[in-house]
């Protein structure tokens, strides 16, 4: 083989090597177009955004969609307390840690609730720990009182 020989077979290999990294940017442009339309129509919209955020609002140490104090089990609770009824059952009531058992008790023996499984108890200490009965300290000393004769 002459020089003009090597240099032909070599300008076939370039022109080769030319073809296959065209080939391969183009691919490489299809999978990242397809990629980006897909990751797309998995994004969510913003209104499902907006709502997931609104369902998360804690402000205040109230979570605010549904006005539960912020603690340990809040996430349980809403997932199991707040399908049938509001939260508001809950925040306006006040009981023991044996009032919350025997409430739910209740709801399972006459409301449907089902078997809270290993979530009683961490269900229980955040009703308990959150919705325990006020501590009523001695009342307050009476003030400016009419006192009036007796007969
Ligand atoms: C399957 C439905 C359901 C679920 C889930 C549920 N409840 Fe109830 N609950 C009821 C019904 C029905 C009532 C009665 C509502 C009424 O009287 O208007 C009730 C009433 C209550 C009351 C008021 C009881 C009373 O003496 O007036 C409280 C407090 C309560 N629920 C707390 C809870 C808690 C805490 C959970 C989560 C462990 C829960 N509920 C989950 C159905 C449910």
């Amino acid at each position: 083989m002459d020089n003009r020989q090597y240099v032909r077979i070599l300008q076939m290999v370039v022109d080769a090597l030319k073809a296959v990294v065209v080939v391969l940017l183009m691919l490489f442009a299809i999978v990242i177009y397809m990629g980006y339309d897909y990751l797309e129509s998995k994004r969510p919209n913003n209104t499902a955004i907006a709502a997931a955020d609104a369902a998360l609002e804690i402000t205040n140490g109230i979570h605010v969609q549904s006005g539960l104090v912020e603690g340990e089990g809040l996430k349980l609770v809403i997932q199991n307390c707040t399908p049938c009824h509001s939260a508001k059952l809950i925040t306006q009531n006040r009981m023991t840690e044996t009032g919350w058992k025997s409430t739910i008790q209740w709801m399972q023996e006459t409301q449907n609730l089902w078997d809270l499984g290993d979530n009683e108890s961490s269900i229980i200490n955040y009703l308990a720990n959150n919705y325990a009965p006020q501590k009523k300290g001695r009342r307050a000393q009476l003030e400016n009182i009419e006192w009036y004769e007796m007969e």
